[in-house]
């Protein structure tokens, strides 16, 4: 009989613990040390890829290689979104006890396919959830679950409305069956992900309407909601979800909930609410006049993984009535029955994955580790740091800011008088905004993002880096001023 071969097991459990206090000295090393680093690396395209060999490794290798690598050629490409300069796109805040919280659902390698694979993976998230839940002041009524990211949020938020608004037409001929075409309501300044999540629902983009915008804040105008639904109910379409945002990504506008919810209610029509980026916000209890109405939308989600700071993946979703989640979700094959369903939550049957990770040990580690109190007082903190940036921008000649600071971003425009006497306009101004903002971003020192409004460059600062504080928000303003007004 032939001898099975041998094979070499990997990584026994000491190694493991040597390998890992060493990772765990490297990772406190580097976070330790970001703010030495430049923000925005200066690496081009290909240049990480070119510093890595094209073969896969044919031989093992320590984890001395491997930390090096990381210094010399992964950190050097990567950008410093922890860094106290950062007030590039939003806060992605990783917060050190959530980090934890991340490994040890890792190693735990727990395999979330049912409560049964896995009950306390199921069970602490529901508990997390509803902590959550209680934290912004949302009601008993709304039951919570952890997807990966907003985009697969509003995602199965639309599945849901869609299969709502057919009454379950998935069971039957699906949407091709469909006689009267499906409309998703929602505004030029909604999240690209929701024009996805519409698009990937099966909602076309000539049934994707872009409502009305207040001009001076960019909210949704629900006179103007009412009436896109009055035409197309008219038409004979059948209107099937408003996505309202709760802080926009270009200027955190917020859509009036109290409004749309009832305008929702009246037709029959699901109103999910993104609060991808300001839900954080929600933790403080004078933000939550800011979704006031949210209490009327089926669905709502955030990004703990944003401004709150639990490391990335982590995007809370609540529904209202999660047995119409677990109708269009379900599956129930017959290997992963079970004598206890019926009693307990089925995680699967909430979303698209079946497996899916510990996600809820990040939240669970940084609510008990850092405490809510903290995170409250970080979240102030950053709240009155861009009210002194917005009052030093107004005071300054030359100087606008564009859009009403509500949470943490201000929005900025630098528009000083031009060659023929009057203040720069039209693609001079954009040019003028582009370069300053390239040469704010190539510098290292410092990084934002800019964004288009009203057809125009402006240059948004999204304050609120766990470690950014007040003296880093004036050393930006004095950079912007150099920068701006040469
Ligand atoms: C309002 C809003 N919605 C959705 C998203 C998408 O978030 P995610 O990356 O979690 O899909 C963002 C990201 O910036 C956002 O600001």
């Amino acid at each position: 009989m032939a001898e099975a071969p041998s094979y070499d097991r990997g990584m026994d459990t000491e190694s493991f613990r040597a390998a890992g206090h060493e990772l765990i000295d490297w990772i406190a090393d580097y976070r330790a040390s970001v703010a030495e680093r430049p923000v925005k690396p200066p690496v081009g395209p290909g240049e990480v890829r070119g510093a890595l060999p094209v073969e896969p490794p044919s031989s093992v290798e320590g984890i001395e290689a491997l930390l090096r690598d990381l210094d010399e050629i992964v950190v050097p490409g990567t950008t410093m979104v922890q860094h106290p300069m950062h007030f590039g796109w939003f806060p992605s805040n990783a917060a050190l006890s959530s980090v934890l919280g991340d490994l040890a659902s890792s190693g735990l390698g727990a395999l979330g396919i049912s409560w049964e694979s896995a009950p306390a993976l199921t069970e602490v998230e529901e508990v997390v959830c509803d902590w959550l839940r209680q934290l912004t002041g949302l009601s008993d009524r709304w039951h919570g679950s952890i997807n990966d990211t907003a985009s697969s949020s509003t995602f199965v938020a639309l599945l849901a409305a869609r299969e709502r608004a057919t009454d379950h037409g998935q069971t039957r001929g699906g949407l091709v069956a469909e006689t009267a075409p499906l409309v998703v309501y929602t505004t030029s300044e909604a999240h690209s992900s929701v024009r996805k999540a519409s698009l990937l629902a099966g909602v076309g983009a000539d049934d994707l309407r872009l409502v009305e915008v207040d001009p001076d804040d960019r909210s949704m105008r629900p006179d103007a909601l009412e009436a896109a639904i009055t035409a197309d109910v008219a038409a004979g379409r059948r209107p099937m979800a408003v996505v309202a945002s709760v802080g926009t990504t270009g200027t955190t506008a917020f859509d009036p909930l109290d409004p749309i919810a009832r305008i929702c209610a009246a037709h029959g029509v699901w109103l999910h609410v993104d609060a991808a980026m300001a839900g954080s916000a929600m933790l403080l209890p004078e933000c939550r006049h800011l979704w006031h109405g949210v209490e009327g939308a089926d669905s709502v989600s955030w990004n703990p993984h944003k401004w709150m700071g639990t490391i990335l993946d982590c995007s809370l979703l609540y529904v209202t009535d999660p047995e119409h989640l677990v109708r269009v979700f379900s599956t129930n094959p017959s290997y992963l029955r079970s004598s206890v369903d019926g009693e307990v939550t089925q995680y699967r049957d909430w979303g698209i994955p079946l497996g899916r990770r510990f996600r809820a040990l990040k939240l669970w580690f940084h609510l008990r580790l850092d405490g809510i109190e903290a995170i409250r007082a970080r979240l102030r903190r950053d709240l009155a740091n861009a009210q002194w940036l917005a009052e030093q921008v107004r005071a300054a000649p030359d100087w606008e800011v564009v859009a009403p600071v509500l949470l943490q971003t201000v929005c900025v425009r630098h528009r000083p008088i031009g060659p023929d006497g009057v203040p720069l306009d039209g693609e001079a101004l954009d040019t003028h905004t582009t370069r300053w903002l390239a040469e704010l971003n190539d510098s290292g020192v410092a990084y934002a993002t800019g964004s288009v409004l009203d057809g125009r460059w402006m240059v948004r600062v999204s304050i609120g880096v766990e470690s950014t504080e007040r003296h880093h928000v004036e050393a930006l303003w004095r950079h912007l001023r150099e920068l701006a007004e040469v």
